[in-house]
């Protein structure tokens, strides 16, 4: 039988029921030495709270977040509310000794990152940050790729993440999903919702970024605030594009928008090395397209290799079906409470940790204070 390691979850919205779902899956894949128990969920409105708990089977409620982190019950706090909230549970949570999994960006800014990372690490509590992406089989074999040295020397890395979901002027800011437009609950637009994927993919995948040089727009400079009701500036980056420079001499470019129209969730990389380079689409995110130039010549192209083969060759899939059977989006947050399981059960943190979240953050910091300075930042 499986250890109980009691959950208590903060918000319940799109990220609450992944990471439930991930949950209560879990332990029916891997074999684990701990089990997640959905123990209690916290939001502010009891009725909805209740409904999603008896949907999910979470034990109980809790409407204040600082009720849940007392509970001597839980072990583990989930942070799934906005930006804005990650800071105080946090500080809470690791106050109070309990393990924290963290949804992303870490926080508003660095400053507030560097606190809850010095927090969890006084605390010694176990720690980690939903940057999901790390976990999806494809992406996780691009990381062996190179750290096999199949790529060689790294010159070129290129991400983009493109959405189209507020072109409207209609939309309003604020509230309830509408979070993500307000600076005040999001800290920033696309760079810390968007690009901080990228860039921690791109950060595990080809190390440090040593300097970026920037540019964000705006489109739509006012909307109205669903909370007050008035028509408030925008303060949110709408767009953010910028060119960096990695320690490791190679060079790179990020894209993010909400207004690509067309595109709803177009995460791509690619990475161009002196042996080989590879390609990774989240709309396909089961194949990792695959370039060698050691290939005999006659031969030589980009092949798609459809990650979901045994034997130990692409991560994680001898745990699901069979060979050619592929699997989606909500697998790579199960992927990530397996590997957070095992590291607490062997007493060794695992990435992307506080630590880790927080380079990423000191990125989007530098690109942000590049957009408004219009030059090159340190990182
Ligand atoms: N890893 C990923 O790919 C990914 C994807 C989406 C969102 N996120 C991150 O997850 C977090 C949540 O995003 P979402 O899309 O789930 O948002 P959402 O709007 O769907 O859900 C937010 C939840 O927080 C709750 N909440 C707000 N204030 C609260 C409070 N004071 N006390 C308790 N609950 C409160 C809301 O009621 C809601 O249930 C954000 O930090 C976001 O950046 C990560």
């Amino acid at each position: 039988m499986a250890k109980p390691l009691n959950i208590g979850m903060i918000g319940y919205g799109f990220m609450g029921r992944a990471h439930s779902n991930a949950y209560r899956k879990v332990n029916h894949f891997f074999d684990l030495e701990h089990e997640p128990v959905l123990k209690a969920v916290c939001a502010r409105d009891a009725a909805k709270a209740q409904a999603f708990a008896d949907k999910w089977g979470y034990e109980s409620i809790e409407t204040d977040w600082r009720k849940l982190i007392a509970r001597p019950d839980i072990d583990a706090v989930d942070i799934c509310t906005p930006n804005n909230l990650h800071r105080d549970i946090a500080l809470a949570a690791a106050a109070a000794g309990k393990m924290i999994l963290c949804e992303k960006p870490l926080a508003m800014n660095v400053a507030e990152g560097e606190e809850m990372t010095a927090a969890v690490e006084k605390a010694g509590v176990p720690n980690i940050v939903w940057y999901n992406y790390r976990r999806v089989p494809a992406v996780t074999l691009a990381k062996k790729l190179i750290e096999e040295g199949r790529l060689g020397r790294i010159f070129h890395y290129r991400a983009v993440f493109l959405q189209d979901w507020t072109i409207s002027t209609d939309l309003p800011q604020g509230g309830t999903a509408l979070w993500r437009l307000d600076a005040a609950a999001a800290g920033s637009g696309v760079t810390g919702d968007l690009l901080a994927h990228c860039i921690d993919t791109a950060l595990w995948l080809n190390g440090s970024i040593s300097t970026v040089s920037a540019m964000t727009e705006t489109f739509i400079k006012e909307r109205k605030h669903t909370l007050t009701g008035k028509v408030e500036p925008v303060k949110i980056d709408d767009a953010c594009a910028f060119l960096a420079r990695f320690d490791n001499g190679s060079l790179a470019t990020f894209e993010s928008t909400r207004y690509a129209r067309g595109h709803k969730a177009l995460y791509t990389f690619e990475i161009n090395g002196e042996k080989a380079s590879i390609q990774w689409d989240l709309h396909d995110l089961h194949r990792l397209n695959y370039f060698d130039h050691g290939d005999e010549s006659k031969l030589r192209g980009w092949r798609s290799i459809h990650v979901t083969d045994h034997g130990g060759g692409h991560p994680y899939m001898d745990k699901w079906w069979v060979p050619g059977l592929q699997i989606g989006y909500e697998h790579s947050f199960v992927h990530q409470v397996a590997d957070f399981l095992e590291g607490v059960a062997k007493g060794q943190p695992v990435g992307p940790t506080f630590r880790d979240a927080l380079e990423t953050q000191k990125v989007c910091d530098a690109v942000l204070s590049s957009a408004q300075s219009g030059s090159w930042v340190k990182v």
